[in-house]
């Protein structure tokens, strides 16, 4: 019997490669049996993730809200292979601040990398998604990474949460549209997860704005957590992994939380 969960001859492109949740997402599915594209701003991460993977695995340059990345990196991946079955969305950025004191550029700068990236990319890739289809794939799959912020409040993520919004909206509207080819699009709202993309916070602050130490915010957090701990990686990987695969084939429009029981209460 042929394993549902195996991405045997699938290819996967999969943005912010270079580290956290879309490393631990392109090693997996890789495991699995994927051909990887990974792809960074910063492309020296995204070599040291291709380095880390067995098979074929290529790190191209990419800011995702640039819609003339998205043509050279989406013309390479034509030239090469000529089809795409799987494309990840995750490259993001958060910014935090309190909203009373947030510039609405904050809000612009989470759009375009968070929110417009998804829309190029979508739109770009179309005709490689359709060609995997048609080359006898069972589905091509687009997974999208938005947050639980995107469902929930939290402190001091206006901005971001609004750009987590999005991604779920956009994502249910454009599943909705190409069911009927075969293209699945699906959503994954991690929980608090360890990873780099805290670097761009500004000092945490306690719900009256006062500074505090960052051990001392993370310790709050992780009290919020039922499960007692941040999330890993390794934790999101697995679930983006069979959004990916046939074993979700008739999956598309919908949302997988993984947040520790965060958003349980
Ligand atoms: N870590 C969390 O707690 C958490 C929770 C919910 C959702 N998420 C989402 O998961 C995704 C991955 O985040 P992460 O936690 O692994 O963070 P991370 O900072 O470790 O990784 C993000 C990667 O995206 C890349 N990147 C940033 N801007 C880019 C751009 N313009 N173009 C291309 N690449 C760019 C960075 O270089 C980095 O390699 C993001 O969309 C994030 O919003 C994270």
């Amino acid at each position: 019997m042929t394993n549902p969960f195996s991405l045997t001859g699938k290819l996967a492109l999969v943005t912010g490669a270079g580290s956290g949740i879309g490393r631990a997402a392109a090693v997996q599915m890789a495991e699995l049996g994927a051909e990887l594209i990974v792809t960074d701003i910063d492309v020296e991460t995204a070599q040291t993730t291709a380095d880390m993977i067995e098979g074929p695995a290529t790190a191209l340059a990419h800011n995702v809200a640039d819609p003339a990345d998205w043509s050279h990196v989406l013309a390479a991946v034509n030239d090469r292979h000529g089809k795409l079955d799987i494309l990840v969305n995750n490259a993001g950025i958060m910014m935090s601040k309190p909203f009373s004191d947030a510039p609405l550029g904050d809000l612009h700068r989470q759009q375009a990398i968070n929110v417009d990236s998804l829309y190029l990319g979508m739109q770009g890739a179309l005709p490689l998604l359709r060609a995997a289809v048609a080359a006898g794939g069972e589905t091509a799959s687009i997974v999208n990474i938005s947050s639980v912020y995107g469902m929930i409040a939290g402190a001091q993520f206006a901005s971001y949460s609004a750009t987590k919004g999005a991604v779920r909206s956009l994502s249910r509207a454009v599943a909705f549209e190409l069911a009927a080819e075969g293209i699945r699009v699906n959503t994954v709202l991690p929980g608090p997860v360890g990873t780099n993309l805290g670097a761009n916070w500004d000092a945490p602050t306690d719900a009256e704005g006062n500074p505090i130490a960052p051990e001392e915010a993370l310790a709050a957090w992780t009290s919020l957590i039922p499960m007692g701990r941040l999330g890993e990686p390794r934790d999101i990987a697995p679930l983006i992994a069979f959004l990916a695969s046939d074993a979700a084939r008739f999956v598309t429009g919908a949302e997988f939380v993984a947040d520790g029981g965060y958003t349980a209460a």
